[in-house]
């Protein structure tokens, strides 16, 4: 039997349990209740409500935009609808950069106000004292390391990361560093297989992977993307188990026909 079928509430414990012995983490991110209700009856581990919800909830360009109280707003949400799986919020920038009492504030926010499991935020070293601060608070903190897209306008690109060996020895070390620190997990985003599965092995904790190859410890992918209901989007890491938007656009069709041709609503729907 897995180790996630023999619990009833997925924790950090879990997690690293599952890394011991071998058994793939599963995490989407989710915004909103009814999805994640969806997501958590189908036995998803980890739910992220993640600042890329300034991107697919809220139409911006880059995660940046989006402020606490809206990251509290969504994970409030979430956590309405979930039972079993543990839910990771996202600090949004702005929130955690300035110091580590900045960071502490707003991780307690997010734990008081939504009822959140523990948070998640972007970058190596210089975020170290903040993880240190916040899990000395006794909240569980995942890293985020790779393409950090808060950091968009310093990269300039969202290419694959860490492909030369000096930022691959790079996020090694902010790996290690953010372990370190206290972090239960770290994110790995778009970087080559191999540097993801390096750092997999050398971690004792889980390490999730979003294009980061095969080798890591569990996948994460954004829920719109998984299900197709962004379109415009096809990175080559991107599965997408449905085509939700082509089927939500027909639906859609139908519908505005059969309210024109009066066929909707019939004797059968209505009082
Ligand atoms: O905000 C987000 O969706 C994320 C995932 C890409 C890991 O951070």
């Amino acid at each position: 039997m897995s180790v996630q079928g023999e619990i009833k509430r997925v924790t950090t414990n879990t997690l690293q349990s599952m890394k011991q012995h071998g058994e793939k983490i599963s995490m989407l991110t989710a915004y909103d209740f009814s999805m994640a209700r969806i997501f958590d009856d189908a036995g998803i581990d980890v739910l992220l409500v993640g600042d890329s919800a300034s991107n697919v909830m809220a139409g911006h360009e880059t995660t940046l935009p989006i402020t606490l109280d809206q990251m509290i707003y969504h994970a409030q949400s979430v956590i309405r609808a979930c039972q079993r799986c543990l839910v990771i919020v996202d600090l949004p920038f702005g929130s955690y950069q300035g110091n580590s009492k900045e960071a502490l504030i707003s991780a307690i926010r997010i734990m008081k106000e939504a009822g959140a499991h523990g948070i998640k935020l972007e970058g190596g070293e210089e975020v170290a004292e903040s993880i240190k601060r916040i899990t000395g608070a006794g909240v569980p903190v995942m890293g985020h390391l790779g393409l950090t897209p808060q950091s968009i306008y310093k990269f300039g690109t969202y290419a694959v990361r860490a492909k030369e060996e000096e930022e691959a020895e790079m996020l090694m070390h902010n790996a290690s560093i953010l372990q370190n620190a206290g972090c239960f997990s770290i994110v790995l985003e778009k970087i080559p297989a191999a540097l993801g599965g390096r750092v997999a092995a050398e971690l004792k904790i889980p390490v999730i992977g979003i294009g980061a190859g095969m080798h890591v410890d569990g996948q994460v992918l954004v829920m719109h993307d998984m299900l197709g209901i962004t379109k415009d989007f096809s990175p080559r890491f991107l599965r997408r188990y449905l085509n939700l938007y082509d089927e939500i656009c027909d639906a859609t069709k139908h519908y505005i026909k059969d309210v024109k041709s009066r066929d909707f609503p019939n004797e059968g729907e209505q009082y």
